[in-house]
């Protein structure tokens, strides 16, 4: 049956100025939905994952994705967590706030120190979105068109995000592009999860693997150096699962700069069919819950909630404490735009973007 939540929405003047969004009553909750009960809900507002319930090995469900209950609070949110949103047009930083193009030099918005970050003041994760197509309870799929020279990027941008809720417990992310200029694109999924439940102390007990055997190391401003040095040795190395706190404390440069992990790995390509690579797979003790993360992406932000202080307060009421949940962005290289020995970011007209993560979630006995 098809399930539909108007979220609550505050319709005050000063709100709307703050939220650039015009048409509230188009906002909507829409749930997901499998036979064993796991639940994902979406709004169109960011395409953003409001809250993903899931089974611990016991059976109990529990909410593992940080969020809020209503859109107000979303659009307010001091520091600008991005909770559950598509960032985007490009996620993650360009240095400088600037690129060249086919000889062509683009600004954008210096969002985050002199860098950009997330598509600037008003990205994928701040708007709001098309519902395409409901198809009740398994999938949903959202579009946004960008227009040219929106947040200073170049030709319009039509994207559409589709959420599939499989029968196994995966949830499968599928994003979708053309564009009529040349552009860089890098869109991913910015869900914070806890896999003990959202608001439930901090996420350095859950134990990480990443199936990356290099990362890139960045600058004070968490702009990539360009370097790919292997993780061995050091505390980036998650090649075997081991705590995310483990080593998150030990005196190194790049833990310093990202004040925890905030960072890109470069995902071992072990292609299999669809072109998916495994990612990242975590384990949280206690619950027994398991997400597996594949993607065709080559790379992944682990970024472990370093920017959260408990001043953010959950939909069930809890503060979200500093590192109380981790994101798994899968992506292209930030900064890629400037750095001509990454994987490049470029669509072209003509071309079609197609880029497609899948989160997997299980429990360990
Ligand atoms: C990404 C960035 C972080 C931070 C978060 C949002 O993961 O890499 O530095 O900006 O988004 O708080």
């Amino acid at each position: 049956m098809r399930t539909l939540f108007v979220l609550c929405v505050a319709m005050s003047a000063a709100c709307v100025a703050t939220a650039q969004v015009e048409d509230f009553d188009s906002i909507k909750l829409h749930t997901l939905k499998n036979e064993s009960g796991m639940t994902v809900q979406v709004t169109n507002y960011g395409a953003i994952i409001t809250s993903i319930l899931v089974p611990d090995r016991e059976g109990n469900m529990a909410d593992v994705a940080l969020g809020y209950s209503r859109v107000e609070d979303y659009i307010n949110a001091v520091d600008k967590p991005y909770f559950g949103a598509v960032v985007g047009r490009y996620g993650n930083r360009i240095a400088n706030a600037e690129f060249s193009l086919d000889g062509k030099a683009y600004s954008l918005l210096q969002n985050n120190g002199e860098n950009h970050l997330h598509g600037g003041a008003i990205g994928f994760d701040k708007v709001v979105w098309n519902v395409v197509a409901y198809e009740a309870p398994s999938s949903i799929k959202l579009s946004y068109t960008a227009k040219d020279k929106e947040e200073g990027y170049p030709g319009n941008l039509e994207l559409t995000v589709t959420y599939s809720l499989k029968e196994d417990n995966s949830l499968v992310v599928r994003y979708q592009a053309t564009t009529d200029r040349p552009t860089p694109v890098n869109v991913t999924q910015h869900t914070y999860f806890n896999l003990k439940g959202e608001g439930e102390g901090t996420i350095l007990d859950h134990e990480l693997m990443l199936n990356a055997k290099r990362y890139t190391p960045v600058d004070e401003g968490l702009i990539p150096t360009g370097e790919m040095p292997e993780v061995q040795g050091t505390p980036f190395d998650f090649t075997i699962a081991k705590p995310i706190g483990r080593d998150i404390e030990l005196d190194h440069e790049q833990l310093r700069y990202g004040l925890g992990y905030d960072h890109n790995w470069v995902l071992e390509k072990t292609a299999n069919k669809n072109n998916m690579t495994l990612a990242a797979r975590v384990h949280e003790p206690t619950s027994g819950r398991v997400l597996e993360i594949h993607t065709t992406e080559p790379g992944v932000q682990f970024y472990c909630g370093n920017f959260l202080d408990g001043r953010l307060i959950g939909k069930s009421g809890k503060p979200y404490v500093h590192r109380g949940g981790f994101c798994l962005e899968t992506q292209h290289f930030p900064d890629s735009p400037n750095q001509p020995n990454f994987p490049s970011t470029i669509l072209r007209p003509g071309e079609k973007y197609d880029s497609q993560t899948v989160f997997r979630f299980s429990v360990a006995k």
